[in-house]
């Protein structure tokens, strides 16, 4: 890790995206990244020249593939969401896959070219993800037939950080039925994101989350869409601490302030539901417990009350605090500039 790069920063490394990537292509098969975990552009010319297709939400997604270099033809638009025109202006960029999920939607894209594929979004239970959609997005299993008719496949999304293998089989299973009675004779299943980062505590492996989509689909063309999975493991966001208080009377740990907060990448620690592990490279004696606050004024500004994190005693201000694990979610949640604060930087490691 170069030690001179001003805190904070995300450190990506890219050797740890292709290895990902290798061992979901040789498990799942097709794999399209979401793009949205981390759209840092040298990941996505690494993954172009890899191979890899890529899940995008918005025209800007859509820019950035194709400025790297990929075919839009192994690009899925996968937010159901759409702005008037988006898809008619993909499609005209060569954009070759839509995911829909409501009968407004599903008429606009039944005007684009015949080639174009659609896939219609079915809601599935995702009970065990750490960061669920409650409900957000897909159709029910009856209204998502309707709307398969004439359709490609079927899309689902059990959550992210979703840690049980069997939530995965009973979306496929679903998705089978649905494309069953929309007629579909040769589906695409695309099973979404979901795949889960062992962050602080151990997940299934990979080999039984696709264990249990190939055995559920059954021969079943399959593609997945990770994004966590891909790049979380890729990352480290370095720190420094700003402030270490005794708050007595008020709480019995210390309050460790950071440079870095939920406002400049860290926004998956809201509700604490995604632990970083916590290391500090440069002090190895005892620990105690603390909280882990961000730099800002905002009350919402704390990672872990809740969430054990116990740091050297003899921690002090300058000191540098990593956070592993943090490639996904956090520069492209990043705000502009909240408190003066500016948006994560990027440092990539070929
Ligand atoms: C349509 C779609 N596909 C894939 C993903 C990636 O999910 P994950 O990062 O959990 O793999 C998301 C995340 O929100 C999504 O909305």
């Amino acid at each position: 890790m170069p030690p001179d790069h001003p805190t904070p920063h995300l450190l990506l490394d890219l050797a740890v995206v292709a290895r990902r990537y290798a061992e979901l292509s040789a498990l799942f098969g097709e794999v399209r990244y979401a793009v949205k975990a981390c759209p840092e552009p040298a990941v996505l010319r690494m993954l172009v020249e890899s191979g890899c297709g890529f899940d995008v939400a918005s025209s800007a997604e859509v820019e950035l593939c194709l400025a790297v270099g990929a075919d839009p033809a192994t690009i899925s638009h996968g937010n159901p969401v759409r702005g008037p025109g988006e898809a008619v202006w993909a499609a005209e960029r060569g954009v070759r896959r839509f995911v829909t999920d409501s009968a407004e939607d599903r008429a606009l894209l039944a005007l684009l070219p015949m080639d174009v594929e659609v896939l219609v979004r079915v809601l599935v239970a995702d009970a065990g993800s750490a960061t669920p959609f409650l409900g957000k997005f897909g159709a029910a299993p009856a209204e998502a037939a309707r709307l398969a008719r004439g359709a490609a496949g079927i899309a689902l999304h059990v959550g992210s950080q979703q840690v049980r293998p069997e939530a995965f089989a009973a979306g496929v299973r679903v998705a089978l039925e649905v494309a069953e009675r929309a007629g579909i004779a040769d589906p695409i299943i695309d099973v979404g994101g979901g795949l889960p980062v062992a962050y602080r505590s151990p997940v299934p492996s990979l080999s039984e989350f696709a264990e249990a989509v190939h055995e559920a689909a059954g021969g079943a063309r399959i593609v997945v869409e990770p994004g966590r999975a891909l790049v979380a493991e890729a990352g480290t966001l370095r720190t420094r601490v700003l402030r270490v208080s005794r708050r007595p009377g008020i709480d019995h740990r210390r309050w460790v302030y950071l440079d870095c907060g939920r406002y400049q990448g860290l926004a998956e620690t809201e509700g604490e539901a995604i632990a970083y592990p916590v290391r500090v490279p440069g002090r190895s004696g005892p620990c105690g417990p603390v909280v882990l606050a961000g730099p800002t004024c905002d009350g919402d500004d704390v990672l872990y009350r809740r969430t054990p994190v116990v740091l050297p005693l003899d921690l002090v201000a300058g000191d540098v605090v990593d956070l592993l694990h943090a490639g996904a979610y956090t520069a492209s949640y990043s705000s502009v500039g909240f408190n003066g604060f500016g948006p994560l930087v990027v440092h990539v490691v070929e």
